[in-house]
């Protein structure tokens, strides 16, 4: 733990007992003979917020992460209390606040398990170099109980023994030893005895998360400043606590079809035949991609919103061009404002006093790419609004389609510390305060202000945004990547890592520079990052200008040959991940789901890191080492079918897989019913004529969204269950049938007869059939 401040040495303090307690609908304030004061309030039957004051009062309740539209409400409610206890009681949770000392503990309602439960509790000690506490607080880690969630951090994805920092950090090659790196996400799930919950500790200051690192049996978090204030999120199935917390923090609109494409990014693409040159290219060797990226050299003396008339004398026409052929162009947009008084920005932001400043009065001055730079305060809602109109000319009118926000930790070059100093003044929408506080959402609110503008300007389309640096409920405003990385095979484990994790943190719509940033892959390890990125949800290659090429063609026709083929696989699945992306923002179900989500009873999934499920139907597991064949790999429990051989296996055990330079190991649930497009160059390619489904056959009953099958051991039942007014632009469907158990006599779609000739195209086992269809019964012999 943080060892006592310097000056004051009065060291931990404690709570005493509670002398009152008062009750205000849902909302229970228990009061200390030392003048702490605890208030429960219970959000959902199974979600309930702490938070503590030390001084006999709270401060003002503002939350950026918590979003507004988060759901409330409780089916039951009451308070008793006993000698020791006050006890309240929701729908799903029974919780004692012990009268001596303010110690909680959780149960679950239906067998009063224990999921939570004070060691220390809550403690603080006074600060008073800055004002306000160091506030803590320590819990027992429970027998067996593993750690999960934290946003980026770069270790297994099971926590248990680790420590991690919060301060979102520019950190250019990290390792995997760095911590912390560019985002604040102080969210953890803890799982013990097969229930789980998790903690959201709502606070912004520089903070620390102990999982049983310190003490073996102890987990706590504790922040330089600010309230304890922290959510208690009930499961017991992880998935449920990933969706509470989702609801709690929110989840993006759907974004555009196209962004689940293909991207492709450099540092820099410039000047403009350069730019053409690489998309010509995309399209003569048939690689789907539809996005391009231009990185800072497009502007005029890297000034923002500014356009280098050198490389890019048109840039509207070209914009215009690309988007003819099928790429959106995206732009990089950083938050270093170029000091220099012939450039409207900075003049603007002048006069208007948008930027921010150091505590005596100075402005804050920081190199970045442009020299000497001023720094917009995003935390002023009416610097957001300036921000968000800077946007106009760039979308609306030159029509680029999203925009990249970087360097937003924020990062400041040559400095020890790499950011502001602490004293910077932040307006925190009206609740003035120092950098301590503000800077790890500073790049949130500078993501969220782009949104804004970008969403306005691009009206009616939907904005997409991406940025590096994030705190809790980022995901509301924008997309994001993990940074930096290297082109090394221990980065490829580490963007694994960093996907699932982010998507069990709230945040799916995430990936990694594919190949390395810094460095430059071999063939190999190329194709096997493509491999892996084809399935996380933001798919881009990225690199740094000095370390050679990186495009799908940089590594010989093989390479070639295996990216396009992934490339491709990611256009057929749009559907599909589509439906996931759908799944996400209305249930806040991530997108990726590490094995412990798709089964957390089974204990060999706990500590599992490589294998996903990608949606809820297909798993997946990354090559990560040169010259595999193949590799061990998990299966979890059920029935699971090969996706390349149609071989069906039974999970529950490790297993050997081939997979040579041509294919990872992908299995898909048995019973599933798999949607694909056809391979097109970019999102609109084509009108959409027909929508595979893959049927993976399975005795039983099974459904995915609106159709549901029913084998048996001479039949298949598919049903079509239409909901949603949107026509669709297709006229039918063509049903691939894998692992069938019977040859097929006779169809009937909606009752009404088909020789098995007339409808199947090849010979194997493909139906072509109307869309329109309700019931397609096959009967085998
Ligand atoms: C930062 C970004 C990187 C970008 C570079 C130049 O290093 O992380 O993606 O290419 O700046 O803008």
């Amino acid at each position: 733990m943080i060892i006592n401040t310097e000056i004051d040495k009065k060291g931990n303090q404690y709570p005493s007992k509670i002398v009152s307690c008062k009750k205000d609908i849902d909302n229970f304030s228990f009061t200390t003979e030392n003048g702490v004061i605890l208030q429960v309030t219970v959000i959902r039957d199974s979600i309930l917020r702490f938070r503590y004051a030390t001084d006999s009062h709270f401060e003002t309740d503002f939350s950026y992460a918590i979003d507004e539209n988060a759901s409330t409400g409780f089916n039951k409610l009451k308070i008793d209390e006993n000698d020791d206890f006050y006890i309240i009681t929701t729908a799903k949770l029974i919780c004692h606040i012990k009268k001596i000392d303010l110690k909680v503990k959780i149960y679950d309602v239906l067998d009063n398990s224990i999921i939570f439960e004070d060691e220390l509790g809550f403690h603080w000690e006074e600060n008073y170099d800055a004002g306000g506490d160091i506030v803590k607080m320590s819990n027992v880690a429970q027998e067996g109980e593993s750690f999960y969630g934290m946003g980026d951090k770069t270790a297994n994805t099971n926590m248990r023994g680790r420590r991690f920092e919060n301060w979102v950090t520019d950190s250019y090659a990290f390792e995997r030893s760095t911590d912390p790196i560019y985002k604040t996400i102080p969210f953890y799930i803890g799982l013990h005895h097969k229930k789980s919950y998790g903690i959201f500790f709502d606070n912004t200051f520089r903070s620390f998360f102990d999982f049983a690192h310190e003490r073996r049996h102890v987990t706590s978090f504790w922040a330089q400043g600010g309230e304890m204030n922290y959510y208690f999120i009930y499961g017991p199935k992880m998935n449920d606590v990933i969706s509470s917390y989702s609801d709690l923090t929110g989840t993006p609109e759907l974004p555009p079809l196209w962004t689940l494409g293909y991207h492709q990014c450099k540092w820099s693409y410039y000047p403009e035949s350069k730019v053409r040159e690489i998309t010509t290219k995309f399209r003569d060797l048939r690689i789907p991609c539809d996005a391009i990226y231009l990185d800072i050299d497009y502007m005029e003396d890297f000034k923002c919103f500014t356009w280098n008339k050198k490389h890019f004398p048109n840039p509207k026409k070209m914009v215009k061009e690309l988007m003819d052929e099928g790429f959106k162009t995206i732009v990089i947009i950083d938050p270093g404002i170029k000091i220099d008084m012939d450039y409207d920005v900075f003049k603007e932001g002048l006069e208007k006093d948008y930027f921010c400043k150091r505590a005596d009065g100075p402005y804050m001055k920081g190199k970045v790419w442009p020299g000497d730079c001023y720094f917009p305060d995003f935390t002023n809602p009416e610097v957001r609004t300036w921000w968000s109109d800077l946007f106009k000319d760039l979308v609306e009118n030159i029509g680029v389609k999203g925009v990249w926000n970087d360097m937003n930790e924020p990062a400041v070059m040559e400095v020890p510390n790499k950011t502001f100093p602490k004293d910077v003044r932040h307006n925190y929408d009206g609740n003035y305060c120092s950098h301590r506080k503000a800077h790890n959402v500073y790049g949130m609110q500078m993501a969220r202000a782009t949104y804004h503008g970008v969403k306005k300007y691009a009206h009616p389309k939907r904005p997409f945004v991406i940025t590096r640096a994030a705190f809790s409920g980022t995901q509301r405003y924008s997309s994001t990547w993990t940074g930096d990385n290297k082109a090394t095979w221990e980065h490829l484990w580490i963007a694994n890592i960093q996907a699932q994790r982010m998507a069990m943190s709230g945040f799916s719509f995430a990936g990694s520079d594919i190949g390395g940033f810094e460095g430059q892959p071999d063939g190999e390890l190329y194709a096997r990052w493509i491999q892996l990125g084809a399935f996380h949800p933001f798919f881009r290659t990225h690199s740094s200008g000095d370390h050679g090429d990186q495009e799908p063609w940089t590594f010989g026709e093989e390479i070639t040959d295996i990216v396009r083929k992934f490339i491709e696989l990611r256009y057929e699945l749009l559907p599909y991940l589509y439906t996931a992306f759908w799944n996400y923002l209305n249930e806040g179900t991530p997108i990726l789901k590490s094995l412990v989500l798709y089964d957390q009873e089974d204990t060999q999934t706990h500590h599992r890191n490589d294998e996903f499920i990608f949606g809820d139907k297909i798993m997946v597991c990354p090559i990560i080492e040169p010259n595999a064949k193949g590799r061990r790999m998990y299966i979890p429990r059920g029935k699971w079918v090969n996706f390349w051989t149609d071989e069906i296996v039974e999970g529950g055990k490790e297993t050997w897989v081939d997979a040579d330079i041509n294919t990872i190991p992908i299995f898909v649930k048995q019973g599933a019913i798999i949607p694909k497009y056809p391979v097109q160059q970019y999102v609109g390619e084509k009108k959409i004529k027909e929508v595979t489904l893959d049927v993976y056959y399975k005795k039983g009953n099974f459904s995915l969204r609106n159709f549901s099958l029913v084998g048996k051991s001479n039949t298949l039942n598919i049903q079509q269950h239409k909901i949603g007014k949107f026509i669709t632009s297709y006229e039918t469907f063509k049903i691939v049938l894998h692992g069938l158990p019977f040859k097929i006599l006779k169809i009937y779609i909606d009752d009404e007869q088909f020789l098995f000739e007339d409808v199947k195209p090849n010979g194997d086992n493909t139906l072509i059939i109307p869309k329109e269809f309700t019931n397609l019964n096959i009967i085998g012999e």
